[in-house]
């Protein structure tokens, strides 16, 4: 009988020492691994283990002359069906249905704890002593309870109602409403009024007229005739410096936008929200070039209040190109993508 005890005891202290280093990591948690298909059986089996390791151990102890208080053993208990669900049970039980196998496991220990009288009145003894404060030792458990309770339940309510400085959920205006006017590099330009200094005829004029007769639809989203190339250099007009804005562009935003425009640049993806495309009829085809000349100047940080959250990485490009810079790149991405801006119309 004592031998089977021993054993008892033997395999429970092991089964603990097990279940302790791999909550500690000090052994990796893969070491005695759950077999798939086998689980339940493996966790009835590790359990009956352990409770029959405990129940040795109890009674090694009564049988040494120092028991272990009944009280300590039912907390002990409830704190191992814990620990042994968090830690040992894979895949990861969910909070919610740990809370739930806590709850039963806590009825549990109670039907066992106050099973007969006798046990029962040495399970509440421990808590009678504290409230009844007889000793120091007791009264001085009683003031920290009644000191940390407070703090511990305060402290859980004020972390529940602090508000949360979390990411809100993203709902980006991606065309916000323009401000009136933009100053760049010291200059106001009144964005409904202003020009494209570039989009020149010939003779090197601004020229609405010029512009119009290279028009070939109008509709949203009009489209400009792109027969003649900028590279030519009895090429005509703006296209010059379409050349420029070209050259511009791929110092500058390839990366980002891409070498065909079309937001898919090296860097694209690692983004969000990514880099504008340009070839799509929703970005720069149905706006006003003083809006994208507002926008490449301020870039992502530059955006008003309504296209909150400003996660655009967008740089605000008033910082390294001059305005002269700016308008020219503004026109080669309109004439790469064919597109006409749109006019205040
Ligand atoms: C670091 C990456 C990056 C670079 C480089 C970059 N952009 Fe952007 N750009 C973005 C992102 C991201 C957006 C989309 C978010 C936004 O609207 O701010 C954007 C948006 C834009 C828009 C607005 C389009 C719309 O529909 O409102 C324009 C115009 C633009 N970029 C032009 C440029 C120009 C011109 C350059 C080069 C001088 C450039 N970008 C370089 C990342 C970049």
């Amino acid at each position: 009988m004592k031998g089977i005890l021993y054993l008892g005891a033997l395999v429970g202290g092991v089964a603990v020492l097990l279940l302790v280093s791999m909550v500690l990591g000090i052994i990796p948690p893969e070491t005695v691994r759950l077999v798939e298909g086998y689980m339940p059986m493996q966790m009835v089996f590790e359990l009956a283990c352990f409770v029959a390791g405990f129940t040795a151990i109890s009674y090694l102890l009564g049988a040494a002359g120092t028991p272990m208080p009944r009280f300590w053993q039912g907390i002990l208990f409830w704190v191992f069906v814990w620990v042994y669900l968090k830690f040992r049970v894979y895949p990861p039980i969910p909070f919610s249905v740990r809370a739930m196998y806590g709850t039963v496991s806590l009825v549990a220990v109670f039907m066992w704890m106050s099973s007969n009288e006798e046990d029962w009145k040495k399970f509440r003894q421990p808590i009678l002593n504290v409230l009844d404060a007889q000793t120091g030792f007791h009264r001085a458990i009683r003031t920290l309870a009644l000191i940390l309770l407070p703090i511990i339940i305060g402290g859980f309510s004020f972390l529940s109602m602090k508000p949360s400085s979390e990411e809100p959920i993203e709902l980006r205006t991606v065309h916000p409403a323009p401000p009136a006017s933009t100053k760049v590099h010291g200059k106001t330009y009144v964005l409904q009024t202003s020009q494209n200094p570039y989009r020149v005829n010939s003779e090197g004029k601004y020229d609405q007229e010029f512009s119009n007769a290279r028009i070939v639809e109008q509709s949203m989203g009009r489209l400009m005739k792109s027969d003649a190339n900028p590279w030519d250099p009895k090429a005509e007009g703006y296209l010059k410096y379409v050349r420029e804005g070209g050259e511009i562009f791929f110092q500058n935003c390839h990366f980002c936008h891409g070498d065909n425009l079309n937001g898919r640049g090296l860097h694209a993806f690692a983004f969000n929200p990514i880099p504008a495309n340009f070839t799509d009829p929703g970005t720069i085809a149905q706006l006003q070039e003083t809006f994208i000349f507002w926008r490449v100047s301020k870039g992502g940080i530059g955006l008003p209040n309504e296209a909150f959250p400003w996660a655009s990485v967008m740089p605000p490009w008033e910082q390294h190109l001059t305005v002269d810079e700016i308008w020219k790149v503004v026109l080669f991405e309109y004439w790469h993508t064919g597109y006409y801006p749109r006019t205040w119309d």
